[in-house]
């Protein structure tokens, strides 16, 4: 992890509070903290860093592997979804782009909320000072960070049965350039200091977190209080394997967030969500149609619908 980024972390565990973290028994090459830990000033929680990954969970067994996120399916599955428009596959999605048009040039610091093998860090980088993403996959935050330390990255493709085949992504020199950093943590307890993101994105995601209003909190309370832009899109694909009913934000005919939920997540956007904070302007609307790959003839295709909000 670069240690740059301390400035602008505190402990996930401390949210309200900001909990200053420190890194003790460290080992650095060049600016890249290797190994340690990173110790909270206020409720001494010590979170490793081991490889070069930042492991900033408030509770640590998020990270563990029976998550389907941790499985090489789904790793070959994202960097295929993520990555195959750069080695010209016809079958690409391009969603990617679509999304990354949306992101006004402003410059400052942007964050990527559940960034997978990180292509839309590497999008919104290409606009920014510093671009994080951070996700609670162990294993996609390792293969993103190889692509931005490598530049390029060798894959197995699954075709047919055990049929595979190699495939090495290249990251063009458009994205090569931006300053990127890739981290684990919990997209429902953030930890950043309050407002310190110009631009934040939340693709995909919301209907995969255990609370999904805590999320869209999270989102609100570390983008910029004067001038942030948000780009949210999801396909609200509602289950109880990620969220328990009570708290889906739509997909429901009762309640507080009855209807759909790019309704819920736009009306909640518009009013106050997090004290003493500016609400957000709809700036545009739509969907992107975003494509995965589980093997060379069974694809998901799914409309995100998407918000670009502005907070002026
Ligand atoms: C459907 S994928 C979308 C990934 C990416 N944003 C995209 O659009 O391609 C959901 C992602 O959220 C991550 N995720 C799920 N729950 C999370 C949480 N509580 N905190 C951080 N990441 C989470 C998963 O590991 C996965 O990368």
């Amino acid at each position: 992890m670069k240690e740059s980024l301390i400035q602008y972390l505190s402990c996930p565990a401390c949210i309200p509070l900001e909990g200053e973290l420190s890194p003790i028994f460290f080992d650095n090459e060049g600016n890249d903290i290797i190994s340690g830990f990173l110790e909270c000033h206020l409720c001494r929680k010590r979170y490793p860093i081991a490889d070069g990954v930042a492991v900033l969970l408030r509770e640590t067994h998020r990270a563990g592997s029976e998550s389907v996120y941790e499985k090489p399916a789904a790793v070959s599955s994202y960097l295929w979804s993520h990555y195959s428009d750069l080695w010209g596959d016809p079958d690409s999605s391009n969603a990617y782009g679509h999304w990354a048009k949306l992101i006004g040039d402003s410059g400052g610091i942007a964050l990527d909320a559940g960034c997978s093998v990180g292509r839309f860090t590497f999008e919104m980088g290409k606009c920014s000072r510093l671009s994080i993403g951070v996700d609670n996959s162990v294993a996609f935050v390792r293969k993103a960070r190889e692509l931005a330390a490598r530049g390029r990255l060798k894959f197995m493709e699954p075709l047919e049965g055990e049929i595979e085949r190699e495939i090495e992504i290249i990251i063009p020199d458009e994205l090569a350039a931006s300053c990127v950093e890739f981290i684990v943590a919990d997209v429902t307890s953030l930890p950043f200091k309050r407002g310190v993101f110009n631009k934040v994105a939340s693709l995909n995601i919301i209907d995969k977190v255990p609370l999904p209003l805590m999320h869209l909190k999270e989102m609100d309370r570390v983008a910029n209080h004067e001038a942030a832009q948000f780009l949210f899109s999801d396909p609200f694909s509602w289950s109880e394997a990620h969220t328990p009913k009570e708290w889906w934000m739509g997909g429901v005919s009762e309640g507080l967030f009855r209807g759909y939920g790019i309704d819920n997540v736009k009306s909640v956007l518009v009013s106050r969500i997090n004290e003493g904070l500016n609400p957000w302007l709809i700036e545009k609307e739509g969907d992107v149609w975003w494509k995965i790959k589980t093997h060379r003839n069974h694809f998901e295709l799914i409309r995100s619908l998407f918000i670009k909000a502005v907070r002026p």
